[in-house]
């Protein structure tokens, strides 16, 4: 039986798959930098900025009421997509990056003290792990960070013993940019809720490859970006358990995050409006509801199975090519997959590839302590997303062993 058939007409939903690049059919590996829209998304953008275009929560008139309805309806389906417990509990952002850094100085300033720590991986992301890290700065804090092994695993007893440090904030990457690493997370929260420290989980790279479950995780913070889960760039989204969120302090002022304001004093809007100053990215955040809405009716387990095939399939037939280092190999993978072949520069690999119609990323990922651990300068790295299929796959791999042998 051919595993990889059933999720072949969902290419036909994404204009982008289907362009020539150098003459050739491309085939995009790029999908942990951002994934391609399908039209789906594309359409209620379109839509948005033809028929409804009106600010929102301002206006009494028609249209502008008709946005703010859909735009409020987009916050009710991501709750219910992620099963928080109330819509106030998501704020719309414009990514993974401003959700994290508003946590860290919001929740930053209720919680840290001079000296007082936060506990990072060292998988983090340079935005899951810059905000802490100047957060700590401004604190004359420290940063911990829990260790990794060779395969990219998060050493577990050692972040077991940095929580007897007693860190004031936990922020854990769910799956690794750079590694494809897929953490613990639910066990690392449990035992960071022992000693009742918050955790904030980075999703940027978990959502678009399988089921999240904010109250069955039981994080207290889940951040992602929705052009990295077929939707728009420019929307993004904070999940945080009421409890936090209603204590922690606003995060940018400006309208709509304010009740009552005079010159002598300033009350703050009720949540989630609280934190979302100023006009948000309407178009973006339809377009992320559409995006996920895809998702769901492709099935995500569906998604999560398929995907695991194609990564099986690729990895099995890099691991073939002489001299090749898959850099991140954890029991528990998400479809990212960084290699060196040996000395190759992953640029000058990357490069070739390209001109083969093969998009990849190459560099340091935006993780440079991670390539500092393995004490590499970067990787080549292809990440796989539901519209790759079992052809995609042969054509990298044909590529690879093509460019190496160029190469070498
Ligand atoms: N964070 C994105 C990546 O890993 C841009 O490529």
């Amino acid at each position: 039986m051919n595993r990889f058939v059933e999720l072949q007409n969902i290419r036909e939903q994404f204009p982008a798959i289907q362009q020539q690049v150098y003459n050739q059919s491309l085939v995009y590996l790029d999908n942990a930098a951002t994934t391609l829209k399908p039209k789906a998304v594309i359409d209620r953008i379109h839509h948005y900025y033809s028929i409804e275009n009106s600010n929102i929560h301002r206006g009494v008139h028609y249209l502008s009421q008709q946005a703010t309805t859909a735009f409020e309806q987009a916050r009710a389906y991501v709750a219910s997509y992620l099963n928080a417990a109330y819509p106030h509990e998501v704020i719309f952002t414009k990514g993974a990056t401003e959700s994290i850094n508003l946590v860290a100085h919001s929740l930053g300033e209720l919680l840290m003290e001079t000296g007082d720590k936060i506990l990072i991986t060292a998988m983090e992301h340079h935005s899951n792990m810059v905000p802490w890290q100047q957060l700590c700065n401004r604190k004359e804090g420290e940063l911990l960070i829990a260790g990794m092994n060779e395969a990219g695993e998060t050493d577990l007893v050692h972040y077991r013993n940095l929580l007897e440090q007693k860190p004031k904030i936990v922020a854990l990457t769910h799956v690794s940019n750079s590694l494809g690493t897929i953490n613990p997370v639910r066990e690392m929260i449990a035992l960071a809720h022992q000693h009742q420290i918050p955790v904030l989980i980075d999703g940027a790279q978990s959502i678009v490859h399988q089921p999240i479950d904010v109250q069955e995780l039981d994080c207290d913070f889940f951040v992602f970006s929705g052009h990295k889960v077929y939707g728009p760039m420019g929307a993004g989204v904070l999940y945080g358990k009421t409890h936090w969120l209603e204590k922690m302090p606003p995060y940018q002022y400006g309208g709509e995050m304010v009740d009552q304001v005079s010159y002598a004093h300033t009350s703050f809007n009720q949540l989630p409006f609280k934190f979302e100053a100023g006009t948000p990215n309407v178009s973006a955040v339809l377009g992320l509801e559409a995006a996920l809405r895809f998702m769901q009716q492709t099935g995500i387990e569906h998604i999560k199975s398929y995907e695991r095939n194609l990564l099986e399939e690729a990895e099995n037939e890099l691991k073939k090519i002489p001299s090749m280092r898959i850099i991140g190999q954890a029991k528990s993978k998400a479809p990212v997959i960084s290699f060196l072949i040996g000395n190759i520069h992953p640029f000058d690999l990357g490069t070739l590839l390209d001109k083969m119609g093969i998009a990849v990323r190459t560099g340091h990922h935006c993780a440079q302590p991670v390539m500092d651990a393995f004490d590499i300068p970067g990787t080549i790295r292809a990440s796989l997303a539901m519209y790759n299929n079992a052809d995609d796959i042969q054509r990298f791999i044909a590529a690879v062993k093509k460019a190496a042998d160029m190469l070498s």
